[in-house]
């Protein structure tokens, strides 16, 4: 079976979008980042989404925006952090889509979230955001792990080093495959 879609997930800061922007250009597919759905489709940014409704009607949308990709072709779409805390929506994704997890260190996620502005991310945007990355992680470690078909480590790479190595490997699934 040959990759039709490709969702990247993984936690914030791990690279999904500028990764995702990249590998969607070099395959000629369509580039989608499921914040962005999600704040067209409220019409107010994600930290106004949380702070006048709350997480669970953020939640919410992103299960509808899930929903709303699934007749998607050639197309890269960049996962929220959170994506995989419902089972339902990885079970959306993966009906689709190859999943691909990228993963980082707590430090590393911690310098690329604080270079964005904690700000943007109202899960981080606490007095101690360091705390609050190892604690989401300790819970999400393992959903990430079982969504994903594959997972790829980032520590020092650019977007276009993953992008390449994300393309080499789906050419030897292919092979593999055929
Ligand atoms: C979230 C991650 C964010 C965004 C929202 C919640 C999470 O996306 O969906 O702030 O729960 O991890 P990024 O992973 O693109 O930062």
């Amino acid at each position: 079976m040959t990759v039709d879609n490709i969702v990247l997930i993984g936690f914030m800061g791990t690279g999904k979008s500028s990764c995702g922007r990249e590998l969607a250009y070099r395959l000629q597919w369509e580039f989608i980042e499921m914040d962005k759905d999600i704040e067209r489709m409220a019409g107010v940014s994600i930290p106004e989404i949380f702070a006048q409704q709350g997480e669970v009607h953020f939640r919410d949308l992103e299960t509808k925006v899930c929903r709303s990709l699934a007749q998607k072709h050639h197309t890269v779409i960049s996962a929220g952090g959170g994506v995989i805390i419902r089972p339902e929506n990885v079970q959306i994704l993966r009906s689709f889509a190859f999943l691909i997890l990228l993963t980082a260190t707590p430090e590393e996620i911690y310098q690329r979230v604080l270079y964005d502005g904690t700000e943007k991310r109202p899960l981080l945007s606490k007095p101690d955001p360091m705390r609050e990355i190892k604690n989401l992680l300790i819970v999400r470690e393992p959903l990430y792990r079982a969504a994903a078909d594959v997972q790829l480590k980032t520590k020092g790479k650019s977007p276009g080093e993953i992008a390449s190595e994300i393309i080499e490997l789906l050419r030897k699934r292919e092979n593999l495959t055929c």
